[in-house]
């Protein structure tokens, strides 16, 4: 798992045009989806487009160690043979989730409803983050949980073998702990009811929705509703993963910042839940359209065509906005850094508790690259240089987080002087085709060290 082999330093040189078209991998929060749902149906769940990312692949063998099979037919092509809702067996050894927040957290609702036990581990960024926000929910389930200090990773969850079923509000906004309470509700009778306050990405209640549970979702003034009926028997699907708007990220913003480009990133799913980082774009002036818009699997798709902007402008980002485009704020920074004026970004505060402390993360490097940034607890403002006024020259340490390493990896194209990051491993666990991809449409990344 990425963190565990030694690291690998990249670096980025300014760089022509990118151009051509950019075939992202599956989405890695479908893909996590996918395992764990087909591992909960009775029969075979096929799967195309899978990501195999890091992440994933951990997901992948925690399903194998909970009973179900799993088998890699070819090129992101798999199938789930599942054990039905309630029919984890027992691990025979540690749960290790590598990087994968995801994997974790929706692993440990699905167990803990089950009358078994298991304990969870992680690489030094996973076993950094806060698990209390799944175990507390758990915890209303009938689950017992001990970790280490601040409810961090190693920790064992002892399921609980008569489950209740919960009404929870999810107390911030995260469709992880969302995700994790659906997921232990499939296996309490009765009707479990989750309250989101903020519209976060809904996949776990459309895929459930796909495989036969019944669930329902209301917009009342109290928030998203959601209300999921246990105990069903899930029936398996034949699923075909939509390419990933977070991978799709990072050839759309290189491209908008290097000069001359022109790259088409085909097939990017564009559920409302996602796209946000694609309209903030429009609005800081992003030469960007969707070709080809259509409907597959019930989501919007589209191809993004990016092309080169040297007008954009910095903007506020709309606060309500953040869960939208979370994990894209550190590549906007990028294209703010490249953009005239300040970009404004506030109600962030869950960007500190990601794979790293994403603020603190992008502001040191971009300062060691000649962007200024503010921050404070929840907010940060990039103070754009303009196109192509970015000094660049700086290292940026990546501390275990893919979108840092790729964020970095993008300023380096545009700048006046190569940008490097410490270690690039991290790149692995969610996009391992990002070096390739982006040498195929004309970026100069080269690893420092084999
Ligand atoms: C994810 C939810 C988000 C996101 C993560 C994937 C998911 O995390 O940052 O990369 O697949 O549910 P939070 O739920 O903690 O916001």
């Amino acid at each position: 798992m990425s963190g565990h082999g030694p690291a690998i330093p990249m670096t980025s040189r300014p760089c022509g045009p990118l151009k051509g078209e950019a075939h992202v991998p599956g989405d890695k929060s479908i893909s996590h989806r996918s395992l764990i749902l087909g591992a909960l149906s009775v029969g075979e769940t096929r799967i195309e487009g899978l990501l195999e990312g890091e992440d994933v692949l951990a997901t992948a063998e925690a399903m194998r160690a909970f009973g179900a099979r799993v088998e890699h037919l070819g090129p992101g092509e798999w199938r789930v043979s599942g054990v039905g809702v309630g029919g984890f067996a027992e691990p025979g050894d540690v749960i290790d989730c590598g990087n994968a927040g995801t994997g974790v957290r929706l692993i440990m609702g699905t167990m803990a409803t089950t009358g078994i036990s298991a304990t969870f581990t992680g690489d030094a960024s996973l076993r950094s983050r806060p698990m209390g926000r799944v175990t507390d929910p758990m915890a209303l389930f009938g689950a017992q949980s001990v970790g280490r200090e601040g409810g961090r990773l190693p920790m064992t969850i002892v399921g609980a073998a008569d489950p209740v079923p919960v009404r929870y509000v999810v107390p911030m906004p995260s469709a992880q702990v969302k995700s994790a309470v659906l997921l232990a509700g499939l296996n309490a009778p009765g009707q479990t009811v989750v309250i989101e306050k903020e519209a976060t990405r809904d996949h776990t209640e459309r895929m459930l929705a796909g495989f036969g549970a019944e669930i329902t979702v209301e917009d009342t003034d109290e928030g998203r509703v959601i209300t999921l009926t246990g105990q069903p028997e899930l029936t398996p699907q034949n699923i075909v993963v939509p390419r990933d708007p977070s991978s799709a990220a990072f050839p759309v913003c290189a491209a908008l910042i290097v000069p001359g480009s022109d790259v088409l990133v085909p097939n990017i799913g564009l559920n409302p839940t996602r796209a946000g980082l694609f309209d903030t774009l429009r609005e800081m002036g992003a030469d960007l359209t969707y070709e080809n818009m259509r409907e597959e699997g019930g989501e919007p798709v589209a191809d993004l065509r990016a092309k080169y902007s040297p007008d954009m402008k910095g903007i506020e980002v709309p606060p309500e906005r953040a869960a939208s485009m979370i994990d894209e704020y550190p590549v906007l920074s990028v294209v703010a850094a490249n953009a005239s004026g300040q970009t404004v970004m506030r109600g962030v505060k869950e960007l500190r508790v990601k794979e790293s402390d994403r603020i603190e993360a992008m502001a040191s490097g971009l300062r060691a690259n000649g962007v200024t940034v503010e921050d404070g607890a929840d907010w940060w403002i990039v103070t754009g240089l303009g196109a192509g006024n970015v000094p660049g020259g700086g290292t940026a340490a990546s501390h275990l987080d893919h979108r840092i390493a790729m964020s970095f990896m993008c300023l380096g194209m545009a700048s006046q002087k190569p940008v490097s990051v410490d270690d690039g491993g991290p790149i692995a666990t969610s996009f391992p085709i990002f070096e390739p991809l982006m040498q195929g449409l004309g970026a100069q990344l080269v690893r420092s060290t084999a």
